[in-house]
């Protein structure tokens, strides 16, 4: 199974259900559907809306972060598995970068990972290096540090990775195929370490969109796509799937 996921951070509004709606329609139509699975993470203020109008279609919805305690507490501005979970949401993102920057440690991620999947939340977990860290030769070393210091064999089953190397999100570079096809390698190496046989998915992520998936669609390691900007486009959306199985 592949997965294509649209992540819309800061962007949306009720009406940008437009969007999900003409994708659903070109899923339901497509002679590949069965080889893949599509999901969106809106911003929390979208949520319930979108989990309700797509509960029994083809589209699973997911939130982009959620915070590091299980239910209810006195955290002011902040949204816990639980939460997400009651309005019908499937998934969370849990460590993007952008929240990896604006403070989250791995400790806090471990947290999130915890309550998400102890909530019945699928988790897409996000890894990648920065472009110092990869200046440095570091990379390695940073994606196994992440990996080990969140992971465990519980929750297996639960888990999907995002490989996104922060000097990718949203510049147009991307990884060479050889490149992303190493470091790949070298992530399900770890994760096998971790999870014995039950090896989650590793996704690739960083300025996907219609033209750079045909390079990246040379690397079979790849399970599938976290796609920020080209997501807030049916179009541009819909020809990374186009593109990916021509
Ligand atoms: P991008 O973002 O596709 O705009 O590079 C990817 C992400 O941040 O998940």
């Amino acid at each position: 199974m592949k997965y294509f996921i649209g992540n819309w951070k800061m962007f949306g509004s009720p009406k940008s259900i437009n969007i999900l709606k003409k994708i659903n329609l070109f899923y339901t139509k497509d002679k590949n559907r069965k080889k893949y699975r599509i999901i969106f993470t809106p911003p929390y203020t979208l949520l319930q809306n979108y989990s309700n109008y797509f509960k029994n279609k083809k589209i699973f919805i997911g939130s982009q972060n959620c915070y590091q305690k299980d239910k209810f507490s006195s955290n002011t501005g902040a949204i816990s598995p639980y939460m997400i979970k009651s309005v019908g949401a499937k998934y969370t993102l849990v460590g993007h970068s952008d929240n990896r920057i604006e403070g989250d440690t791995d400790l806090m991620l471990k947290k999130k990972v915890n309550y998400a999947i102890k909530n019945n939340l699928r988790v897409v977990f996000c890894i990648g290096e920065n472009k110092t860290e990869k200046k440095n030769k570091k990379t390695f070393q940073v994606l196994k540090r992440q990996l080990t210091n969140v992971l465990e064999k519980k929750f297996y089953n639960n888990i999907i990775v995002a490989y996104e190397p922060v000097w990718s999100i949203g510049t147009g570079e991307i990884p060479s195929s050889q490149n992303l096809k190493e470091t790949t390698i070298y992530i399900k190496k770890i994760l096998k370490n971790i999870f014995r046989s039950n090896t989650p998915s590793v996704l690739y992520g960083g300025s996907v969109d219609g033209l750079s998936v045909q390079s990246f669609k040379e690397v079979k390691e790849i399970d599938g796509f976290l796609v920020g900007g080209a997501s807030k486009s049916s179009k541009k959306f819909i020809d990374i799937i186009k593109n990916y199985y021509r």
